[in-house]
């Protein structure tokens, strides 16, 4: 399809090799994979937390939207997220309704709102800056899930759900990108480099006290 812009969501996939590096991703700690061990005793729960999470990035996604209308390629791109994060919500309700456990009431998620509230003490105010740290806060997100994903990918003993984490790990990683891009592209007199490494030491300095829960941030 020919438009008159160009999309950055489209043109910014990450490969599988890129991931497995995990440089792109700059994350300053790495999960330890003895977190799966946790996981895997409550499977219901992490399946629980995860659809919940996969929902909250499309809440998210639809909240820059309507927040920033007149970035058209912006629009476009968070639109074909959204629709990326509710199919990750279905998929994942598949296998709770396959498995015949029970999809349970939302979990609060310490970790992002952590996160959050870190969001709301930065900037200047502006709506670029307004903007440009929501846009930092879903890169940090994706960066995070990406890696637990790929954590899990990598120890987890249940086979569908080791390839199942495997894809969705790439799915993340892209969308990880398209955040990162966009807060270059219209952080306009913003310092995004210097935000994103503090945005990358301020979630260094919080995830020690998580990786002890069968949650996806827990
Ligand atoms: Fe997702
Ligand atoms: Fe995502």
């Amino acid at each position: 399809m020919t438009r008159g812009f160009s999309r950055i969501g489209e043109a910014n996939k990450i490969n599988l090799k890129q991931i497995k590096e995990m440089g792109v991703l700059r994350l300053q700690l790495p999960t330890d994979p003895r977190w799966v061990n946790i996981v895997e005793k409550n499977i219901e729960e992490i399946l629980t937390d995860h659809a919940w999470c996969e929902q909250k990035a499309a809440t998210n996604a639809i909240t820059i939207i309507t927040n920033n209308p007149e970035h058209q390629d912006l629009v476009q791109d968070l639109l074909a997220l959204v629709k990326e994060e509710v199919d990750h919500f279905e998929q994942v309700h598949n296998i709770i309704i396959k498995r015949g456990l029970k999809l349970g009431r939302e979990r609060k998620d310490e970790y992002v709102n952590e996160l959050y509230q870190y969001m709301k003490r930065s900037g200047d105010g502006s709506r670029v800056s307004g903007l440009v740290e929501r846009l930092l806060f879903s890169a940090m997100i994706e960066a995070r899930s990406c890696e637990r994903f790929k954590v899990l990918s990598e120890n987890i003993q249940d086979e569908e759900l080791a390839v199942f984490y495997r894809e969705l790990m790439e799915s993340e990683a892209g969308h990880y990108t398209t955040f990162i891009t966009y807060a270059r592209k219209y952080g306009v007199g913003i310092d995004v480099e210097k935000r994103w490494r503090e945005w990358l030491a301020f979630e260094e300095s919080i995830i020690t006290n998580y990786g002890k829960n069968e949650t996806i941030h827990g």
